[in-house]
């Protein structure tokens, strides 16, 4: 159960969540310049980075970091759909994030696995790494069905020991996606899981309750990285079992 080596925040809205992984960027860019931070997918980053975006004080350090992205879908960056253009117009324009910053996959490409090579290719050239590389931080999202980056239940990439990107076919969504693989998120210095809403309570209280030493059943469970927190608000926590210790953010 990841929740042995992770930390539970709990906040009172997705602002607070959003509140919660702001900060988290900050602290990391403070730590070095040009430290390499990955984004997540999916629609609950935007209230972080609405936050961000309000924080014209903070363009600087922003500024200095290097992003890439857990995952991307198969669209091209202006897609609305895409995990990019999300960014792009949540933040990185906006705070005027250098291009040679932004280290965004191409979810249009014809060919996702060659892509997922060039992906893996940039991040080994950018990240300190020895055959690892090591992000600084990544920010995760899950899914109900208890996906996570895109490394979807009964998909080959759950499988793969390629330290990057991977081209990973998705059956129950009928498309492909490009995607970190285990090595490189449990290798991160530290991974920040971000889950809002009532529909993922019950998908965390079963991950929650996970009898000691029993096998992951969902693919997030499979995360065991240095540092893990778990941001959730009250909805997704709401059936979070009472021996889990938290810390709840006013
Ligand atoms: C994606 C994401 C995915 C996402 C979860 C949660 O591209 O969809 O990377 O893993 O984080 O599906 O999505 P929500 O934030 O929309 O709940």
């Amino acid at each position: 159960m990841i929740a042995r080596n992770g930390e539970v925040r709990i906040a009172p809205s997705p602002s607070g969540v959003a509140t919660i992984a702001v900060e988290a960027l900050l602290a990391v860019a403070r730590t070095r310049a040009g430290a390499a931070v990955a984004l997540s997918g999916g629609s609950t980053p935007k209230a972080m980075y609405d936050h961000l975006r309000k924080l014209p004080e903070a363009r600087d350090l922003v500024a200095s970091v290097h992003y890439f992205f857990g995952d991307e879908r198969s669209v091209p960056n202006d897609h609305a759909d895409s995990n990019v253009r999300l960014a792009q117009e949540g933040f990185l324009r906006e705070l005027a994030v250098p291009a040679d910053h932004i280290h965004a996959p191409n979810g249009g490409a014809s060919d996702l696995a060659a892509e997922a090579a060039r992906l893996t290719a940039e991040l080994r050239r950018l990240v300190p790494s020895g055959t690892v590389p090591v992000l600084d931080l990544v920010y995760l999202g899950m899914g109900t069905d208890g996906h996570t980056a895109s490394l979807f239940p009964g998909t080959a990439a759950l499988a793969s020991e390629t330290a990057g990107f991977v081209a990973n076919d998705v059956p129950q969504l009928g498309t492909r996606r490009l995607t970190l693989t285990y090595p490189v998120l449990n290798a991160a210095r530290w991974l920040m899981i971000l889950c809002t809403g009532a529909n993922k309570a019950e998908v965390l209280r079963e991950i929650f309750s996970r009898a000691e030493g029993a096998p992951a059943v969902y693919p997030i469970e499979r995360l065991s990285a240095e540092r893990i927190t778990w941001v959730l608000d009250t909805d997704a926590a709401a059936l979070l079992p009472s021996h889990i210790p938290v810390k709840v953010a006013s």
